[in-house]
C-alpha cells in the first residue's frame, strides 16, 4: 500500500455504496474504485470475446488483460472504455451485474485483478467501494465501513435508480434477483461478501445519502488526520 489513507465500503448491491462512495471521494479529493465495474467489465469482456459462460481460464484471460478507462462527459457523468468502447450503459444494466456475480465466483479471476485494485491506493486517498475491500484488498483500510440495509428498501433503491435512468425494471423481479446475486456473493469460497471483523456496520435502511456521507465524514475525519 502507498501509505496514503484507504477508506474500504463494502456491503450488498443497494445500500448505498456507489453514491456515498462517489460523494466521499468528491467532498475529500480523493481517487475512487468502484471493484464492482471491474468484475462488470470481465463479464462483458467475456461476452465480446465470445466466451462461454462458464468459461473459467477464459474469463481469467480476459480479466489479466483488461483495457480499461474511466472518465466523465462534458456534464460531470462517469463515463467507461472497454478496449476503446464506451461501456458506460451496458456497464450498469442488471444483467452485466449478474454476469459479474458470477465471474466474482472464480478465484482465478479475482487474483487477475487483485493488483490491480491496489494501484488505485494512492495519494492524497482511495475509497474504495466493493465486497472483499476490507477483507481482502485492503485488508489495512484505515476505516472499513460495512453498509447494509434492508432487502426491501435496497429493491425499492434499485428499482428508482433505474427508473431515474430511463430503464424498464419490476420491483417483485428485482428483488429476486438482488437476493439471488447476494447469496452467491456472501457464500462463495474466495472472498465472500462479509463484514471485516474491525468494520464500522451501518444500516442505512431509515437514513438518507446526507446523513450517511456526513457520519462516514466525521469518522475518516477521526481516523485519517490531516487537512481536509
Ligand atoms: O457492486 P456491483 O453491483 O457493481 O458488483 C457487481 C458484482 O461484482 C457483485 O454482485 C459481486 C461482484 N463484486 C465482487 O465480487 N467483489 C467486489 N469487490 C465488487 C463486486
Amino acid at each position: 500500500m502507498s501509505g496514503s489513507p484507504v477508506i474500504a465500503i463494502d456491503g450488498p448491491g443497494g445500500a448505498g455504496k456507489g453514491t456515498v462512495s462517489r460523494r466521499l471521494a468528491s467532498q475529500l479529493g480523493w481517487n475512487l474504485l468502484d471493484s464492482g465495474a471491474l468484475y462488470r467489465l470481465v463479464a462483458l469482456a467475456g461476452q465480446r470475446a465470445g466466451l462461454a459462460a462458464d468459461d473459467v481460464s477464459g474469463h481469467a484471460r480476459v480479466a489479466r488483460s483488461l483495457q480499461v478507462r474511466f472518465g466523465q462527459d462534458e456534464g460531470g457523468r462517469e463515463q467507461v472504455w472497454l478496449d476503446g468502447r464506451e461501456v458506460t450503459a451496458e456497464l450498469r444494466l442488471e444483467a452485466t451485474g449478474a454476469a459479474a456475480s458470477r465471474v466474482a465466483a472464480w478465484p482465478d479471476v479475482r487474483s487477475a485483478i487483485l493488483e490491480m485494485q491496489r494501484h488505485f491506493a494512492r495519494a492524497p486517498g482511495l475509497v474504495a467501494d466493493g465486497r472483499d475491500m476490507g477483507t481482502v484488498v485492503f485488508p489495512k483500510a484505515d476505516l472499513k465501513v460495512f453498509l447494509t440495509a434492508s432487502p426491501d428498501e435496497r429493491a425499492r433503491r434499485r428499482h428508482k435508480q433505474l427508473k431515474e435512468k430511463g430503464l424498464s425494471a419490476n420491483l417483485a423481479a428485482l428483488s429476486r434477483e438482488i437476493a439471488e446475486r447476494d447469496l452467491r456473493d456472501a457464500t462463495r469460497a474466495v472472498a465472500p461478501m462479509v463484514a471485516a471483523d474491525d468494520a464500522v456496520v451501518v444500516d442505512t435502511t431509515d437514513l438518507g445519502i446526507d446523513e450517511v456521507v456526513s457520519r462516514l465524514l466525521a469518522m475518516i475525519r477521526e481516523r485519517c488526520p490531516g487537512p481536509r
